[in-house]
C-alpha cells in the first residue's frame, strides 16, 4: 500500500534499524534497505523459502544485502533476532503474493509479533501494518487489529488507522503506531 512507503520515506534516515517483518516478495524490504543505507541495519523476517530467496535475490540485485539480516522464522520470534532501539517495523499481512493462499498471517503470531515491536520501538519509532480484510482469515485478523489498536494506552502511544473511503471495506488499509504521546 503506497500510503506505508510514503510514511518510510517521510521517517526512516540512514543509520536507522528497521524491520520488515513479512519480507514476501521483498519489495518493503529493499525500500527499508535504500532508506536506511549502508549504516543502517535491516531485519527481514518470513516462514517460507520462497519468500527468503525472492528476496534475497532482489536485494542483490539492487546492491543492498550488505546491510540486511534475513531470519527464517517467524515475526512473533522477532526479540530472538533484531536488536533495539528500532525506528521501524513494517508488516504486510496476508499470504504471499504468487504464492500458496493457505500460508496467511494469523492473529495470534501477528498479535505476539506486534507486542514484541512495540516493547523495541525507539521513541518517534513507527509500527506500521497493512492490513488485508479481503480473504478468508483475513478478516478476523483485522477485527483483531482493530480492537489491539484502540487498546493502546494514549500516553504511551499514537494511532491511526487509514482506510480508503471510496473504495470497498474490505480493501487493504493501514495502522499506523507511534512510539510517543504528542
Ligand atoms: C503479503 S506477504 C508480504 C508481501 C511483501 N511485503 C512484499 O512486498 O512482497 C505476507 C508474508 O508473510 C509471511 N508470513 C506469514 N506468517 C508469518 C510469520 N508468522 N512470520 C513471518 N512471516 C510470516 C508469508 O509467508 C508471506 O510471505
Amino acid at each position: 500500500v503506497g500510503l506505508c512507503h510514503l510514511f518510510l520515506k517521510e521517517r526512516v534516515r540512514p543509520g536507522d534499524r528497521v524491520v520488515d517483518a513479512t519480507c514476501g516478495n521483498g519489495h518493503d524490504t529493499l525500500l527499508l534497505a535504500r532508506l536506511a543505507g549502508p549504516t543502517g541495519k535491516v531485519w527481514g523476517f518470513d516462514i517460507q523459502e520462497a519468500a527468503l530467496t525472492a528476496t534475497r535475490k532482489l536485494l542483490a540485485d539492487e546492491g543492498c544485502l550488505d546491510r540486511v539480516e534475513l531470519c527464517m522464522a517467524g515475526h512473533e520470534r522477532l526479540g530472538e533476532f533484531a536488536t533495539p532501539p528500532l525506528n521501524a517495523v513494517v508488516f504486510n499481512l496476508g499470504y504471499l503474493p504468487g504464492g500458496d493462499k493457505s500460508r496467511i498471517t494469523r492473529p495470534e503470531t501477528t498479535l505476539a509479533a506486534l507486542e514484541a515491536s512495540l516493547g523495541m520501538l525507539a521513541d518517534k519509532g513507527l509500527l506500521l501494518v497493512v492490513v488485508y480484510p479481503g480473504h478468508p482469515g483475513g478478516d478476523n485478523e483485522s477485527d483483531a487489529l482493530q480492537a489491539w489498536g484502540a487498546g493502546l494506552p494514549p500516553e504511551q502511544f499514537n494511532v491511526w488507522c487509514s482506510r480508503q473511503q471510496n473504495r470497498l471495506q474490505t480493501s487493504p488499509y493501514l495502522i499506523l503506531v507511534e512510539r510517543g504521546n504528542r
